[in-house]
């Protein structure tokens, strides 16, 4: 059987060859539906580490050209001295900084990308609160493809922006945030014959679904706990369906829970969840120092609902003192350094546990979504300036 796509709310269906972001019927989102494969664990370890370890969990024809940089076979770090600090037993940081471009985007665009040429497009776009084009933009120029981004001015932090000009995506710049930028790319999509490549396109969240497979290998069992920071919510539905699958193809025998967390100034997830809402209500304003999940109205958010419900799942929010606070400790502690958004997954984890939501006796996965280089600016202001000193070792001396 070939991969389709199928509404998640009525059940539509559409071929694996369809140019089609949300169902046609009634406007909900897709999902990827495959014949679970069965392979062993063993089979798999043979392989590279990376994403592409998992072909037969990847919605890819044989004989399509693979489009990659190498992603995924990122390391699951053992942090003990942050376990203290957040108060359980056992915390991993699965740190995805260490992908091509930084961050986690790169085990989509691989896929997304793969697909783009598969399906014989010329053009990539999306909208991006910075990691998804700089992601883009680098797995573009691999396939030899035009992509066109279009960023929430002055809202996307340096080191990402540099990464989408380098590598030679048309970027545009709104003035407005991610969710207008969203609603514009959609549309110029749809009126240019662009392929879109946000997480709203089904085929791109099946590369992500290789996180959960990557630590379950690293850890040999299943983690009580994975915490995910929550921006257009695409990355924790995928990791959801990366578990369920692997269960479902018997290589585990348990789930874990989910555990998303938002910034307190971008929450609409929660606040849903919180006030036991069936409907998501936008945020107009989101405003956060994590720039990466500044995000009001999340496109993904019934399928991050559903996998928080299935899971029964955490949700937290988190103060932009409480991520800077964290993102601070995960570098100076562990030596791993991950920008704000990253953070945010660490400090709702200490804040669960703090409230007694969280067992202490929980061995809990973070997912370190980013790196700390690609916001320099925030890490200058809330670290200040160097030392200065005169050229004079005496001086030195004296001042330290
Ligand atoms: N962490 C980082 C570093 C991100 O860049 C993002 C999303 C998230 C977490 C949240 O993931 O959207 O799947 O819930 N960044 C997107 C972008 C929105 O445009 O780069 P999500």
């Amino acid at each position: 059987m070939s991969p389709k796509l199928k509404c998640i709310n009525c059940g539509a269906e559409y071929r694996d060859d369809e140019i089609v972001y949300v169902c046609r019927k009634c406007n909900s989102l897709l999902d990827v539906v495959m014949e679970i494969p069965k392979v062993s664990l063993n089979e798999f370890k043979k392989r590279e580490f990376g994403i592409w370890r998992y072909r037969e969990f990847l919605p890819i024809e044989e004989g399509c050209e693979i489009i990659t940089l190498k992603e995924g076979g990122t390391p699951l770090y053992e942090c003990d001295k942050l376990a203290k600090w957040v108060g359980v037993k056992k915390l991993y940081i699965k740190y995805e900084g260490m992908n091509p471009t930084g961050s986690f985007k790169d085990r989509g665009m691989s896929v997304g990308v793969t697909k783009a040429k598969s399906l014989g497009l010329k053009s990539v776009a999306c909208a991006s609160t910075g990691n998804t084009s700089a992601s883009l933009a680098a797995y573009a120029a691999r396939a030899g493809l035009k992509c066109y981004v279009i960023l929430p001015e002055n809202k996307v932090a340096l080191g990402k922006l540099a990464q989408a000009m380098m590598h030679g995506a048309k970027v545009m710049s709104v003035k407005g945030n991610f969710d207008e930028a969203l609603r514009l790319v959609m549309e110029l999509s749809s009126k240019m014959g662009l392929y879109l490549l946000n997480s709203v396109n089904p085929w791109r969240l099946e590369g992500q679904k290789t996180l959960a497979f990557e630590v379950i290998e690293q850890l040999g069992h299943v983690p009580d706990i994975v915490a995910v920071p929550m921006g257009n919510c695409g990355n924790i539905s995928a990791i959801w369906k990366g578990f369920k699958e692997f269960y479902k193809s018997g290589i585990i025998n348990k789930l874990p829970r989910m555990f998303g967390i938002q910034a307190e100034g971008a929450a609409p997830v929660v606040n849903m969840l919180r006030k036991g809402l069936n409907r998501l209500i936008p945020v107009s304003n989101p405003e956060t120092i994590a720039t990466a999940i500044r995000i009001g109205n999340p496109v993904n958010w019934p399928k991050a609902v559903m996998a928080l419900k299935e899971s029964n799942g955490l949700f937290e929010t988190v103060s932009d003192n409480e991520i800077i606070e964290a993102q601070r400790l995960i570098a100076s502690l562990e030596g791993i350094g991950v920008e704000p958004a990253s953070a945010a997954s660490v400090a709702g984890v200490r804040k669960a546990v703090l409230n007694n939501v969280i067992d202490k006796e929980n061995e809990v996965v973070c997912i370190g979504t980013g790196h700390l280089l690609k916001d320099p600016e925030e890490v200058i202001k809330v670290c200040g300036r160097p030392i200065e000193i005169p050229s004079d070792i005496r001086a030195i001396l004296n001042i330290l």
